[in-house]
């Protein structure tokens, strides 16, 4: 048999699965395209997680764009985390040129550009659905850890979550926190004390200064009410395919502390509220992080554990996590080591450095008697990369250089017409664009303080009156009729901020389990 003829077969055994695939190219051989060498990967290990690197310009924006595609098809969802603001054109049909159809030719296929279901989703005031939590969902475990928090802080801020689900005072976003955390070191310190111990001014001080950090980084807007329900990432569309939701995130590149924030609550709240699902023939939901190092490079010890352990255990819950990043070294060796799929684009060797890098990528990759990987990694094409995948028994596929196939949608941007007529069909910015202004921690405790000024006044003008039995300026502020309402309205977030002082975190259900 040819080398050749060694390597079709070598291919075909690799990538042939018994259940759904999807077909994101052919493997080249010595430069060239073998388009019966045809490369699939199989949905059923989609949830063992994955990595598309290489350097700016190779294509790794647009394999993930295009493997988003054959995902929805299939009718899983996707969420696509939009850094650059590159991938919205997801939602619009391709157009064909020159290159595509050589590439098409080359590949033996043909090239059918089309539309994709989308919404699109905002941290901040860009349009689209906006994503939003409250601190109660956050929880004390999280808040501690994005803090960088020590135990002794952290043991503030837990007694902080404790005492507002004892007095029913929401914490829905940040203000709220800073007012509660002003009152325990200052009027309220005695009356906390008194039943929770001690509390370090120390230990506040220093809280407080972390929050307003976070703040200054603008998590402010992310912060509050109303809170996104993760179960709507993985919504089907009219019909049948999976939705693809695009997250721009352009505004946060420089703020790497509220993308990796909002990434790990996010995370966390589908942990806590997907179901336990074993072994399914294909994923829930899908999750691509463009410019991934932008989570890790800022992340501390205690967060970097914190991701570990959350990859390690979405999996079961039928979610996959896909990380894009131009340098694999980016991500850290105990995240490489989970990841089922690989996708490797060109890389470019400058320095020393970027030889280390190269070669110990190469190690990573499954051996081959077909290519010298070490080499072969620098001279990839654009839209060409080196690929293996976990196969159906869970074993690496072989190595295979794969000319991918293009986007079928737009490789570009929408246009601010297309993306308003996106926003203005879509059902999720009608459920979550609304403002709610829920009374919570901020404005009871200020209504508590106002009070206890006005209580001190009247007793003094007043003295003569015949006293009621004294009621506690708490048992005041709780039986005044419009923070009655207040409370109730506010009331989901009371129970949800009870189980996030548990370490249960989020909207959980009876099914979740703690896993801090
Ligand atoms: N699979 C592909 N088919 C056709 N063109 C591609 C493909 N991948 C990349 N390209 C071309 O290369 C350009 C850069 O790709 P991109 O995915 O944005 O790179 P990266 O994300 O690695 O910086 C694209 O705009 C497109 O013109
Ligand atoms: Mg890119």
């Amino acid at each position: 048999m040819s080398n050749k003829d060694a390597f079709i077969t070598a291919i075909k055994n690799g990538y042939t699965f018994k259940g759904e695939t999807i077909k994101i190219g052919a493997a080249m051989l010595d430069g060239e395209v073998i388009p019966e060498a045809e490369i699939f990967l199989p949905l059923k290990t989609m949830n063992r997680h994955g990595l598309v690197a290489g350097a700016t310009g190779g294509g790794k924006t647009k394999s993930f764009q295009m493997i988003a595609e054959g995902l929805s098809d299939a009718s899983v969802p996707v969420l696509l985390m939009d850094i650059k603001g590159d991938l919205s054109g997801i939602a619009a049909a391709g157009t064909i040129n020159d290159k595509i159809t050589a590439r098409y030719q080359s590949l033996k296929m043909e090239y059918k550009p089309c539309t994709f279901p989308v919404d699109l989703l905002t941290l901040s005031q860009q349009k689209g659905v906006r994503l939003r939590a409250t601190v109660s969902e956050f929880g004390p475990v999280l808040l501690t850890k994005i803090l960088g928090l020590n135990d002794t802080q952290g043991g503030v801020v837990a007694m902080i979550f404790k005492y507002c689900d004892d007095h029913k005072l929401p914490l829905l976003d940040l203000k709220d926190f800073i007012k509660v955390l002003q009152y325990v070191g200052n009027e309220g310190k005695a009356e906390l004390q008194a039943t929770y111990g001690n509390i370090s001014t120390t230990s506040t001080g220093t809280i407080l200064r972390k929050v307003i950090e976070l703040q200054q980084q603008g998590a402010d807007v992310f912060f509050g009410e109303k809170s996104f329900e993760v179960e709507d990432l993985m919504r089907i569309s009219d019909d049948g395919r999976g939705m693809i939701s695009v997250l721009r995130v352009t505004d946060l590149q420089d703020r790497p502390k509220l993308f990796s924030t909002f990434m790990l609550q996010m995370l966390a709240e589908l942990y806590a509220v997907c179901p336990e699902e074993g072994d399914l023939d294909k994923p829930k939901l899908i999750i691509f992080i463009d410019e991934a190092h932008l989570i890790f490079q800022e992340a501390s010890k205690a967060l970097l554990e914190e991701i570990d352990t959350i990859i390690k255990l979405i999996r079961s819950k039928g979610i996959g996590i896909y990380f894009c990043t131009q340098n694999p070294m980016d991500v850290p060796a105990s995240v490489l080591g989970q990841l089922g799929l690989k996708i490797q684009h060109a890389l470019r060797a400058f320095t020393a450095a970027d030889r280390t890098v190269i070669k110990q990528t190469a190690q990573n990759y499954p051996e081959t008697t077909f290519y010298k990987t070490e080499d072969l990694i620098t001279q990839l094409g654009i839209g060409e990369a080196l690929v293996t995948i976990l196969n159906e028994k869970g074993i690496p596929t072989p190595l295979a250089h794969v000319m991918m196939c293009t986007p079928r949608s737009r490789m570009d941007v929408l246009t601010d017409a297309e993306i308003d007529g996106i926003v203005n069909h879509s059902k999720l910015v009608a459920k979550y664009n609304q403002v709610i202004n829920t009374s919570s921690a901020y404005e009871m405790l200020t209504a508590k303080l106002q009070q206890a000024a006005a209580n001190t006044q009247a007793n003094a003008t007043a003295s003569l009156k015949q006293a009621k039995p004294e009621e506690s300026t708490l048992e005041k502020v709780a039986n005044n009729t419009i923070v009655k309402s207040m409370m109730r309205t506010a009331g989901t977030t009371i129970v949800r901020s009870l189980l996030g002082s548990l370490g249960l975190g989020g909207r959980t259900r009876s099914s979740s389990k703690s896993w801090f």
